[in-house]
């Protein structure tokens, strides 16, 4: 059976992986390939285990595999015998040259837009799925449209705003389905293609239609006003711990107005992820480019109080612990970037491991799906640092725990079976603020949350 649309999308990783599963789930007649300059990569997708941890993506996967959707290396083939192509490679912050450290890094993407000229002979509608700075389809279209061949190329923007350790769940009720195409009847052609594909599931009024460069700046701010979020909470949280307030409660009143809203208003160690800091710094660079400096200023400040609230949890630590830390050993509950993910990209656990091994601290960390990606990310500087699945086994024989990743497990641990096999007085630093303070100082631990007054039996 000839299929009703044939999708590729170029890039498998945290987000062209998931995307295409639920598309290729939702719409049994479409042909669904995702191809990976990364062999290994692309080898894990098609095997039982897959190269992400989702909550619901195996079976989705599993299902789809082999009848619709399909995983590739062959990229050449891919652009040739689709008509719909999305673009889901990564573009981290450049580390080199003009924009070093700010700008996004377009090397993957324009690598992309090359390799779909050279390989096309047939019209095709291109979907940025990446993230990207304002003006990159004019970028893309530029390449495209420099072919003698004279194929014609549509270009739309489709940001994703899946969040990891719920993309299934995104994926299949999203908030909004943003789709940006330009206001010629040709680009509202393209659109139309594409909005055909997410009525499949997602209903018309939660698909937005707008010009290209709105929908591509909307991810960025998106991102910026959740960070934006985070940091907020956060710089509250450390004057709650100078003044004896509790964040708990305080984040409690703020939310309950309307206006504001309660979610995304945990004070936590920090945000991390591979997202928020990059977009925030690429709104940055993009304010700095158009002269707006105070704009730029402003946002930039949502990054300072990250970076300055993982500071600040190490300097607690070290406080606390009697201002030494040298040859403690230190328990590390969670390594990933946020509950329900393996990922670690811009973790905070990253952050404070470095920090405390400066210290010369011993490390023990612990977490159900990150274990592979901390080894990864400490390689080399972690002769003090064991890797431990099973949280009982990791605690023994230490001095504190820090909780760095909000993984529900945590919240139902032994604590009085794990206090007992700690090195006395025990610590708990709570990163996250998931654990019952109350009922852990009672077990005799002395517990510093986050924007709350700790606990101590000093
Ligand atoms: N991770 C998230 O939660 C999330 C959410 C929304 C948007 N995004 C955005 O989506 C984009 C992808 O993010 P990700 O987390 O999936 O990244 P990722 O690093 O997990 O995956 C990107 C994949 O693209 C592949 N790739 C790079 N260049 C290629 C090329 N020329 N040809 C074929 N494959 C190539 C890489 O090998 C990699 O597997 C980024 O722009 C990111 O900002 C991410």
């Amino acid at each position: 059976m000839t299929p009703e649309k044939k999708i590729l999308c170029i890039g498998a990783g945290y987000v062209g992986g998931p995307t295409m599963a639920v598309i290729a789930h939702k719409c049994p007649d479409y042909q669904v390939t995702v191809v990976d300059i990364n062999p290994e990569r692309i080898d894990q997708w098609n095997s039982d285990s897959l190269p992400i941890f989702e909550p619901g993506l195996d079976p989705i996967v599993k299902r789809a595999r082999g009848r619709n959707l399909f995983f590739s290396t062959d990229i050449e083939k891919g652009i040739r015998e689709n008509d719909i192509i999305f673009v889901s490679v990564n573009t981290p912050t450049k580390t080199f040259g003009v924009g070093s450290g700010m700008a996004a890094d377009l090397q993957y993407w324009e690598k992309t837009a090359r390799q779909i000229l050279e390989h096309s002979d047939a019209p095709k509608i291109i979907i940025e799925k990446s993230t990207l700075p304002v003006k990159t389809a004019q970028a893309m279209e530029r390449i495209l449209t420099t072919n003698h061949k004279k194929v014609r190329f549509d270009v739309l923007s489709n940001p994703e705003f899946l969040a990891e350790g719920t993309a299934v769940r995104d994926l299949e009720k999203p908030d909004r389905v943003l789709i940006g195409a330009h206001r010629t009847p040709e680009g509202k052609k393209a659109q139309d293609v594409l909005v055909d594909i997410y009525t499949r599931w997602v209903p018309r009024d939660r698909i937005l239609t707008c010009d290209i460069w709105s929908s591509e700046l909307s991810k960025l701010v998106s991102n910026a006003f959740l960070a934006q979020r985070v940091s907020s909470i956060n710089a509250v949280s450390a004057l709650c711990e100078k003044t004896d307030a509790d964040i708990t409660q305080v984040a409690r009143a703020v939310g309950m107005d309307g206006r504001i809203g309660n979610r995304f208003l945990n004070a936590s160690v920090g945000f991390g992820g591979s997202c928020f800091q990059k977009d925030i710094l690429n709104l940055v660079y993009l304010c700095r480019h158009y002269g707006l400096h105070e704009a730029a200023d402003y946002w930039e400040g949502v990054i300072r109080i990250n970076d300055h609230q993982k500071n600040r949890f190490v300097f607690n630590m070290l406080n606390a612990m009697f201002n030494t830390l040298a040859n403690k050993k230190i328990c590390m509950f969670g390594f990933a970037f946020k509950a329900d993910t393996g990922d670690t990209r811009e973790s905070p656990a990253i952050f404070i491991s470095k920090k405390l091994l400066e210290e010369k601290a011993a490390l023990v960390i612990t977490d159900p799906k990150a274990l592979p990606n901390a080894r990864i990310d400490l390689r080399g500087i972690d002769q003090n640092v064991r890797y431990v699945e099973d949280p009982y086994e990791a605690v023994a024989g230490t001095h504190a725990i820090a909780v760095l990743t909000e993984w529900g497990l945590y919240r139902t641990l032994d604590y009085q079976k794990i206090f007992d096999a700690m090195v006395q007085p025990a610590f708990i630093f709570d990163g996250r603020n998931i654990l019952d303070h109350n009922a852990l100082f009672e077990i005799g631990f002395n517990v510093y949350p986050i924007g709350k007054p700790a606990l101590t039996h000093f």
